[in-house]
């Protein structure tokens, strides 16, 4: 007989997943219905209405794939990709690097514009490869997790129209926590996930795409070779006719939706100022601990921060330490960064005051423990005076 799993009660300030607000689970205990029950089709048509606001956009197709946010990812790629079509990927980053596999797997010729890890791509960099050699299209991440950059979109996607390619944005990190403005930057199709500044579990993928990109799809010769990531079915599906494709997972299209509505509570803006708030609180209790943030500071995302571990600081020891006597997760790096930088997310239901605080808390105390007394204190004080400093936000945060 195996026992039943009681996970231990932990705070994930890492790079996502972050605790699902309660509201979410909430509502994914509650009773599956079938999948073309009309209560069922009535929140599709919510879950699509609600995905519009938020990627403030008018695209009639904004819908969730099932999946974890590659999915949603993979099947823009995958339905827009054909044989031997160039795309062009602004690479700053793990994520970049994830483009350029999926590109290539769809039977892409991929350029990767690759910059030094912490700076932006430059919209001048997209434009050389464009006018070089068309492409189809040109992928690019909007905040990127592994660098904690947030890349400017508008001036890429003017140069897209430009040259005439679609612009695929990875919006999985940022949306919720800052500006997607899907229409107004003119983006052709942006991606996103549940689990970050959504504030629910891994598990689905909520994406929009316009008219360019359906056009597109209905160019092809062929179908792309995927069934289940197909957007031209899934765009059937949950369309008007709602012609089946796969089963609903039906308490993920209620978490979608509940965690939707949380977003529109709130407002989009003061989602974004609460994000803003919280991170800058951080950043500055981190450096009156005499610690240092990797990055250009002038692009940094404000719900994901990257700290480099100071010398001769054990960097699993202290992840560790925090997991085990404080229950807090933080995040290890990613390749070039890897062993010398942390990453701490303040994200969707966790970017809150008081999480600051408990981390920086607990920070001091694993650190002081590893060999790096920061000044007692400094940190939270820091922290808490940014925040006093700025009240008004402080009654925004949803409960
Ligand atoms: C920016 C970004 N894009 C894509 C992904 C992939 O998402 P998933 O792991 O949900 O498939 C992640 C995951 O961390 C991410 O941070």
């Amino acid at each position: 007989m195996y026992e039943p799993f009681n996970p231990p009660t932990r705070l994930l300030l890492g790079s996502g997943p972050s605790n699902a607000d309660p509201r979410v689970l909430r509502a994914m205990s509650a009773p599956l219905i079938g999948q073309f029950d009309p209560e069922f089709t009535r929140l599709m048509d919510r879950v699509m209405a609600l995905s519009r606001l938020t990627f403030r956009t008018e695209n009639r197709r904004s819908f969730p794939v099932s999946g974890s946010s590659r999915s949603g990812l993979e099947a823009v790629m995958a339905s827009l990709i054909e044989d031997g079509n160039r795309v062009v990927v602004g690479n700053f980053g793990r994520f970049g690097d994830l483009f350029c596999e999926i590109g290539r797997r769809c039977g892409a010729t991929v350029e990767s514009v690759d910059v030094e890890w912490g700076r932006i791509v430059e919209p001048d960099a997209i434009r050389a490869s464009l006018r070089r050699q068309p492409a189809k299209l040109v992928a690019i991440v909007h905040a990127d997790t592994s660098t904690g950059i947030l890349q400017p979109l508008e001036e890429i996607a003017r140069v897209c129209r430009e040259y005439d390619a679609l612009l695929v944005v990875d919006a999985v990190l940022s949306l919720g926590g800052c500006e997607v403005s899907a229409d107004a930057w003119g983006l052709d199709a942006c991606v996103a996930g549940l689990q970050k500044c959504l504030g629910g579990p891994s598990g689905m993928a909520p994406l929009t795409y316009n008219e360019r990109v359906e056009a597109a799809l209905r160019r092809r010769r062929g179908s792309p070779r995927t069934n289940y990531l197909d957007l031209l079915q899934l765009q059937d599906y949950w369309g008007p006719d709602r012609l089946n494709h796969h089963t609903a997972p039906t308490s993920m299209v209620y978490a979608l939706h509940e965690a939707l509505r949380i977003v529109e509570d709130e407002g989009l803006e003061a989602g974004w100022a609460r994000h803003r708030r919280v991170n800058d609180a951080l950043v500055a209790g981190l450096e009156a601990m005499g610690l240092e943030l990797f990055g250009d500071r002038r692009h940094k995302a404000p719900m994901i921060t990257l700290v480099r571990v100071p010398a001769n600081v054990g960097e699993a020891a202290v992840r560790r330490q925090l997991l085990d006597e404080h229950g807090i997760e933080i995040m290890a790096a990613f390749g070039p960064l890897l062993g010398s930088v942390w990453r701490i997310g303040l994200m969707g239901y966790n970017a809150r005051p008081e999480n600051v605080l408990r981390l920086l808390a607990a920070l001091e105390h694993v650190l002081a423990a590893n060999g790096f007394d920061p000044p007692p204190r400094a940190g939270v004080r820091a922290a808490a005076a940014h925040l006093e400093a700025r009240p008004r936000e402080l009654q925004a945060a949803p409960r």
